[in-house]
């Protein structure tokens, strides 16, 4: 064995022996899924950063969910340049195992309404929100710019091999990979035009511009490299790039309003990501922010005000977009970021609800149309610590 295919045996034991700790519980070593290489991508010049194919992870489809399917984009951030798009890990050489928890299980009592379904997880190795599109290949560092051809291609390897004849569908994401569920949606819908049902779930990804809010200079600065870098532009809604800069474009603020598909967020108002690494707090309360948001006990009131100022505005961003009954809701003020792939946050008694209901007794009446979901938290202005210990 080379050392690094030892560090990746050892990697892939101790993620069987973490999910092994856990078998009391719920968890099954076989809810741990090995990649998938689409060498056929390649032809096609659709290859991650480095160059690599692309890579899938796939749980077969039974009984009554044989015919139905959910796409999951997962998140990882972005990049904007070529010293970070070098140090993002975008490649497929040494890709690891994942686990399917939550509205990936294949547990009935955890998942009750899509545990039998066909559902793919695309590696997700672009860093652009599975939306870059660069013909050139970089001489100097080698990087490969082409999320959107990244998607295409294995979207269209599952159209072939049964998508195209699904019953029901659902394009699903968190964080970056909410954003590029949001990006994709109508035209993902556009591609199973045979499905009786398409809905479209954002996990975590409606990253806000919140102008008001100190750092809105580099959240809109960061988001226009981004789409610079990786020639983005096209892959963006005309019904936005019309009207605005395209950096602001991955403003989901600037999007949802025109996604047609039935679109379900679900975020924190207190969205842990957002307020650690892209709004800063008033210089006053600068000093142990990060601690703060490592352990809400310590944050001092200016901070927490930070973060209540958050949730206002947040709050007022989603308002403006306007509401419509085919849009599921459930924003919650848990201090977390991504909860759709998190067990213990989308199911059972510890689990955060709204209206009485979990994260997944939402999606699955909003998707099956067994009820509107619009569920807002506006009882609690603080940030609730959501995570069991
Ligand atoms: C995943 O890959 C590992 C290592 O190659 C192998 O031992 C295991 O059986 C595979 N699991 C499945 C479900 O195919
Ligand atoms: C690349 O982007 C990162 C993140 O925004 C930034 O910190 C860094 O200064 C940039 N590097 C160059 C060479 O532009
Ligand atoms: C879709 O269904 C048709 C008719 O049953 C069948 O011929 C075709 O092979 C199916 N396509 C896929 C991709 O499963
Ligand atoms: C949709 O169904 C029709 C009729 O069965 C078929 O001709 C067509 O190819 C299907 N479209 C797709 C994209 O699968
Ligand atoms: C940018 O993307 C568009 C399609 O969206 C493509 O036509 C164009 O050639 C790309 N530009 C570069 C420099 O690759
Ligand atoms: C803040 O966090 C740092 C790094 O984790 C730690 O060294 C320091 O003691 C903490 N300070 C306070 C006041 O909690
Ligand atoms: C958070 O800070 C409090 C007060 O300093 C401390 O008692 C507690 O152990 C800390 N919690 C964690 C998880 O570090
Ligand atoms: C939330 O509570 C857990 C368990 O007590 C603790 O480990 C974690 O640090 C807390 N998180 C925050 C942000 O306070
Ligand atoms: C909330 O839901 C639980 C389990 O679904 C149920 O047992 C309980 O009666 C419900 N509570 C209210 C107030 O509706």
């Amino acid at each position: 064995m080379t050392q690094k295919a030892m560090v990746d045996h050892l990697l892939y034991l101790l993620i069987g022996a973490l999910v092994l700790m856990n078998t009391q519980v719920h968890c099954e070593s076989n809810d741990i899924v090995n990649a998938t290489i689409l060498m056929s991508a390649v032809a096609k010049g659709a290859v991650c950063l480095d160059g690599t194919p692309p890579a899938y992870f796939y749980r077969k489809g039974s009984g009554d969910g044989a015919n139905n399917w959910m796409v999951y984009l997962p998140g990882g951030g972005w990049c904007s340049n070529k010293t970070e798009c070098l140090k993002w890990p975008g490649s497929t050489k040494k890709v690891k195992p994942v686990y399917f928890g939550g509205i990936l299980s294949q547990d009935m009592n955890i998942n009750p309404d899509f545990y039998n379904w066909n559902r793919i997880q695309f590696k997700y190795c672009d860093a652009s929100s599975f939306t870059g599109d660069v013909e050139a290949i970089d001489q100097e560092t080698n990087l490969h710019l082409r999320g959107a051809r990244v998607f295409k291609a294995l979207t269209e390897e599952w159209l072939a091999k049964g998508l195209a004849n699904a019953t029901n569908v659902m394009l699903v994401g968190n964080s970056a990979g909410g954003l590029a569920t949001i990006l994709n949606c109508d035209r993902f819908r556009a591609l199973v035009p045979n499905a009786s049902r398409v809905k479209c779930v954002a996990d975590s990804g409606f990253f806000i511009r919140a102008k008001n809010l100190p750092g809105a200079e580099e959240r809109e600065s960061y988001y226009s490299r981004v789409v610079e870098f990786h020639n983005i532009t096209g892959s963006l809604p005309t019904s936005c790039t019309s009207k605005m800069d395209p950096g602001l474009c991955l403003f989901p603020e600037n999007l949802v309003r025109n996604v047609q598909t039935p679109l379900f967020l679900l975020n924190s108002d207190v969205d842990e990501y957002q307020l650690r690494v892209k709004v800063k707090p008033h210089p006053a309360d600068e000093p142990f922010w990060q601690n703060c948001t490592h352990n809400l006990t310590i944050c001092t009131s200016g901070q927490l005000q930070t973060m209540r100022d958050f949730r206002t505005t947040f709050l007022k961003t989603l308002e403006e977009i306007g509401y419509c009954s085919s849009r599921g809701l459930f924003i919650n003020s848990c201090f977390i970021h991504d909860f759709l792939f998190k067990s213990d946050m989308v199911t059972g008694n510890g689990a955060p609800r709204l209206g009485n209901k979990t994260i997944l007794q939402a999606i699955g009446d909003w998707y099956f149309d067994r009820s509107l979901v619009h569920e807002i938290d506006t009882k609690n202005d603080y940030p609730i610590n959501c995570t069991i210990s």
